[in-house]
């Protein structure tokens, strides 16, 4: 069977969606399901392109047992084509995601928030942590590991009851 392909996407893709992308893989493995799924990220900007995540994103992800090897890259328009979902990590993002499609017609990508498939949404966003503290890198941490359980739970038995926006 062909793998479910699932593209995460911030701005810089050196935060949130690398982080988005090792927690996924992390589950993805624990759940003997690796060969089922293929799991990248992307950023809308060129800001960091072909850098590593950023060290403080990755010695957060090292605390929990995650490496982040990925490097930066952008978004681009074969993206909507070669993946199932794409899931944006803040509304602003998704705008850039709906612009770059622009009239499309017709695409094979689900573009959706990520934290619609989270449990606790206190926001439609997953905060920027870029300009902060280390705080903000460990509650991105925690967004991303709870949103992940409830979307690999739909991706693997579709029993989630949310259902990704358009
Ligand atoms: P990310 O965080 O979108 O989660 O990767 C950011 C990283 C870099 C910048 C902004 C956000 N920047 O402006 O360079």
């Amino acid at each position: 069977m062909e793998p479910v392909k699932v593209l995460f996407v911030c701005l810089g893709n050196i935060c949130r969606s690398p982080m988005a992308e090792g927690l996924l893989q992390h589950m993805v493995a624990e759940a003997r399901l690796t060969g089922q799924f293929q799991i990248a990220s992307a950023g809308t900007s060129n800001y960091h392109e072909g850098d590593l995540p950023d060290r403080r994103m990755r010695e957060t992800a090292r605390k929990h047992g995650i490496e982040l090897t990925s490097r930066a890259r952008q978004l681009r328009k074969r993206d909507f084509h070669d993946y199932d979902y794409i899931a944006a990590m803040d509304r602003s993002v998704l705008r850039s995601i709906h612009d770059l499609r622009g009239q499309e017609a017709s695409v094979r990508a689900r573009v959706f928030l990520m934290r619609d498939y989270d449990p606790q949404p206190d926001s439609p966003d997953v905060p920027d942590p870029y300009y902060g503290g280390l705080d903000g890198f460990e509650q991105v941490y925690r967004i991303l590991e709870r949103s992940n359980v409830a979307f690999l739970q739909h991706l693997s038995t579709g029993t989630n009851s949310v259902p990704p926006g358009e």
